[in-house]
């Protein structure tokens, strides 16, 4: 923990949408009178038929049951595009900025809403209806947020899958939410290279079952090259949009109808579909993406994310579109052409607000202090970071090079399950601690729990819960409402368990300290431990395999693998680039093991039960507090672990 407390600064305190006084007045209202806190915020976007109440939520274990501005009507769409036409039709609504820097287009909202409306209708021509699933396997081009938009428009919900998915989890997740129609593009660029999409959606729909569901794919012309095409089955986003007409009326919605399915991996069994709906969501978004970001008219706001994430979702699309905000969408990587790139577009767009990853960070400042070059980012204001705790180290460079000392950091702690921010320090509020995210947002009333359940209090360590809902929160896990249940509601009753643990330090600041179940985070993308073993298991050599987390400096977490080979296989290199890829193969790069230890015998109870705590600390190179090992089946396997052990310090 640091102990360096950073002020705000007076002038920014004195121009923040926010300051102290009225965030902890709000504060105060948002959780005593959630009802007429709420009430007033809704009428921050547009509704076609007003709400009457607006907070209707149970967290009891045996009805868990959440809902917000429950009889209203509205479209997300209509939000995002409609309602600014007659006062920014002419604003830009995205700067796309192409993977190469000579590549860069700016849509209004008028042109975005126009082709919206057309690829709705050709969705609706495809057969797509209001309810159906559409799933998107999309690189970072304005397709991608022109097919959210159109699903929102028509009714139908998006399941956006990362495009660093692999094939097989591309079908489990068309076959999973019974998706009719897939929108990809034939291939993607990324860093100068062309990298093949349309190929992955043949391969998953080589699964029966996805191909089951899944009769239309929509393809986006990015790169013109030759690819295989099913007769039929297959059809040019470019043909649809030309032959579909400009008009299309936003479908009313009720705002607990759901807006999208997102996956993300849990301590257990096949990622979950977590069900988002649309009047709460678009509420928080809206709301966050303004105050965290002290977003004001006429500013260039750019979150680095990708759409298949949350933060895409809530950051780059709807947040920033219901506000009328100019979002920038960038298709390429932080190291190409070189490593300034994200300082040229900084320059290049005159952006105002920079949201970025942890692990972006210190791969820039593993580069050195000049890696932006002469950028010019005097233009930056706000800076923002997701995905995992901060370390203090990247923190102060991230102040230092990228803000100069005078733009706030907002270090925004959330999760998929929670549609948006959840602790943060808002700018003009709350002064920051480098590695801390600091006070809950509006409505936002975290607590921590020890391991009996017990509300813990003043400055102590704890499992992070949250006491009440938020109108953004997930309503289920698509079709296994007792899954979400069971997930969320179950280990501690009456509250939303999140599955962190943190520290609240003496002045009721919040310090993430990770996952405490079986989740990793790997440049901030969250991997369920049990995912990776599942995949390693099915290859043949495998016996059995253990996955843990270990500290990786660029990643934050490195996966560490320990596998026992079955009788007949013997370890080698070649088998542990195998298996590696294989793991590629299954999940997808993000998965990549980086170390594998093969061992004869894992340290298992003598119920059988493999000690992970061990297996965490050996991969630490820790292995000198392994503490209590006598009840271990056979307490000779820990010397022969330590002797392999693959991450020495
Ligand atoms: C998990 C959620 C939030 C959108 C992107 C990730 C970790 C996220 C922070 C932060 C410390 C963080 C948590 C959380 N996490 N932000 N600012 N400080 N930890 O969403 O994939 O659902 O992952 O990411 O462990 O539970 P996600």
């Amino acid at each position: 923990m640091s102990e360096k407390v950073y002020p705000v600064r007076p002038e920014v305190a004195a121009a923040a949408h926010i300051d102290n006084a009225k965030y902890e007045a709000m504060y105060e209202q948002s959780v005593n009178d959630p009802d007429a806190f709420w009430g007033e915020q809704g009428k921050r976007i547009d509704w076609f038929k007003p709400y009457s109440t607006v907070k209707n939520t149970s967290f009891d274990p045996h009805n868990v049951d959440i809902r917000w501005f429950e009889d209203g009507t509205l479209n997300a769409a209509y939000n995002c595009l409609d309602r600014h036409l007659e006062t920014r039709g002419d604003q830009v609504a995205i700067i796309w900025e192409g993977d190469d820097p000579s590549d860069s287009e700016s849509i209004t909202y008028r042109d975005l809403h126009e082709r919206v409306s057309r690829f709705s209708n050709a969705l609706k021509a495809e057969g797509v209806e209001k309810g159906d699933v559409v799933t998107l396997y999309m690189p970072m081009i304005p397709e991608a947020a022109v097919a959210m938009l159109a699903c929102a428009r028509i009714g139908a919900v998006h399941s956006i899958v990362f495009g660093g998915f692999s094939p097989e989890a591309l079908a489990a997740r068309i076959e999973g939410a019974n998706s009719k129609v897939v929108v990809t593009s034939n291939f993607s660029l990324r860093g100068g290279k062309v990298v093949p999409l349309k190929a992955n959606v043949d391969k998953a729909l080589q699964n029966e079952n996805a191909a089951a569901s899944c009769k239309t794919v929509i393809v986006v012309n990015r790169v013109e090259q030759e690819l295989p095409w099913v007769e039929g089955r297959d059809k040019w986003y470019e043909d649809l949009v030309a032959k579909a007409s400009a008009d299309c009326p936003a479908e009313e919605m009720n705002a607990e109808d759901p807006l999208f399915i997102l996956y993300t991996s849990g301590s257990t069994g096949a990622p979950k579909g977590l069900k988002h709906t649309t009047g709460g969501y678009m509420v928080y978004a809206s709301m966050t993406h303004e105050y965290v970001f002290d977003y004001k008219d006429g500013d260039i706001y750019w979150c680095t994310a990708d759409v298949g994430w949350v933060t895409g979702h809530s950051y780059i699309v709807y947040g920033p579109l219901a506000n009328g905000a100019t979002t920038l969408m960038f298709e390429g990587v932080p190291s190409y052409p070189d490593n300034s790139r994200f300082g040229r577009v900084i320059e290049k767009h005159k952006v105002n607000q920079f949201y970025t990853a942890p692990t972006a960070i210190r791969a820039l400042m593993q580069q050195g202090e000049d890696v932006l070059g002469d950028s010019d980012l005097s233009t930056l204001r706000i800076l923002g970071s997701v995905g995992e705790p901060i370390n203090p180290e990247a923190w102060e460079w991230y102040n230092r090079i990228v803000g100069d000392e005078k733009c706030p950091i907002v270090d925004t702690w959330w999760q998929t399950e929670t549609g948006g921010i959840m602790i943060v320090p808002l700018p003009g509020a709350t002064a920051a601690k480098p590695g801390s995210a600091s006070r809950p947002f509006f409505g936002v009333q975290p607590a921590l729990l020890d391991a009996e359940g017990n509300t813990l209090e003043g400055a102590v360590d704890g499992n992070l819960v949250i006491t009440d809902s938020w109108p953004a929160q997930a309503r289920s896990i698509w079709g296994d409402h007792e899954r979400f249940v069971q997930t969320y509601f179950s280990t501690y009753k009456g509250v939303y368990t999140t599955g962190d643990g943190a520290r609240r330090d003496e002045d009721g600041y919040y310090w993430i300290t990770g996952r405490v179940d079986d989740v990793i985070n790997v440049s901030g993308h969250r991997m369920g431990t049990a995912e990776v073993e599942s995949a390693l298991v099915a290859h043949p050599a495998v016996a059995e395999a253990a996955v843990v987390g270990y500290p990786h400096d660029l990643k934050g977490q490195g996966i560490y693998v320990y596998v026992t080979l079955q009788s007949g296989y013997e370890q080698s290199d070649e088998l542990m680039k195998e298996l590696r890829l294989h793991v590629r193969s299954e999940i997808g790069p993000i998965a990549s093991p980086d170390l594998i230890q093969f061992a004869p015998g894992m340290p298992k109870t003598r119920s059988g039960k493999i000690m992970r705590r061990i297996l965490r600390k050996i991969a630490e190179d820790d292995f000198g507090a392994l503490g209590d090992t006598s009840t271990l089946a056979d307490p000779t396997v820990v010397d022969d672990l330590i002797e392999h052990r693959m991450n020495r310090k």
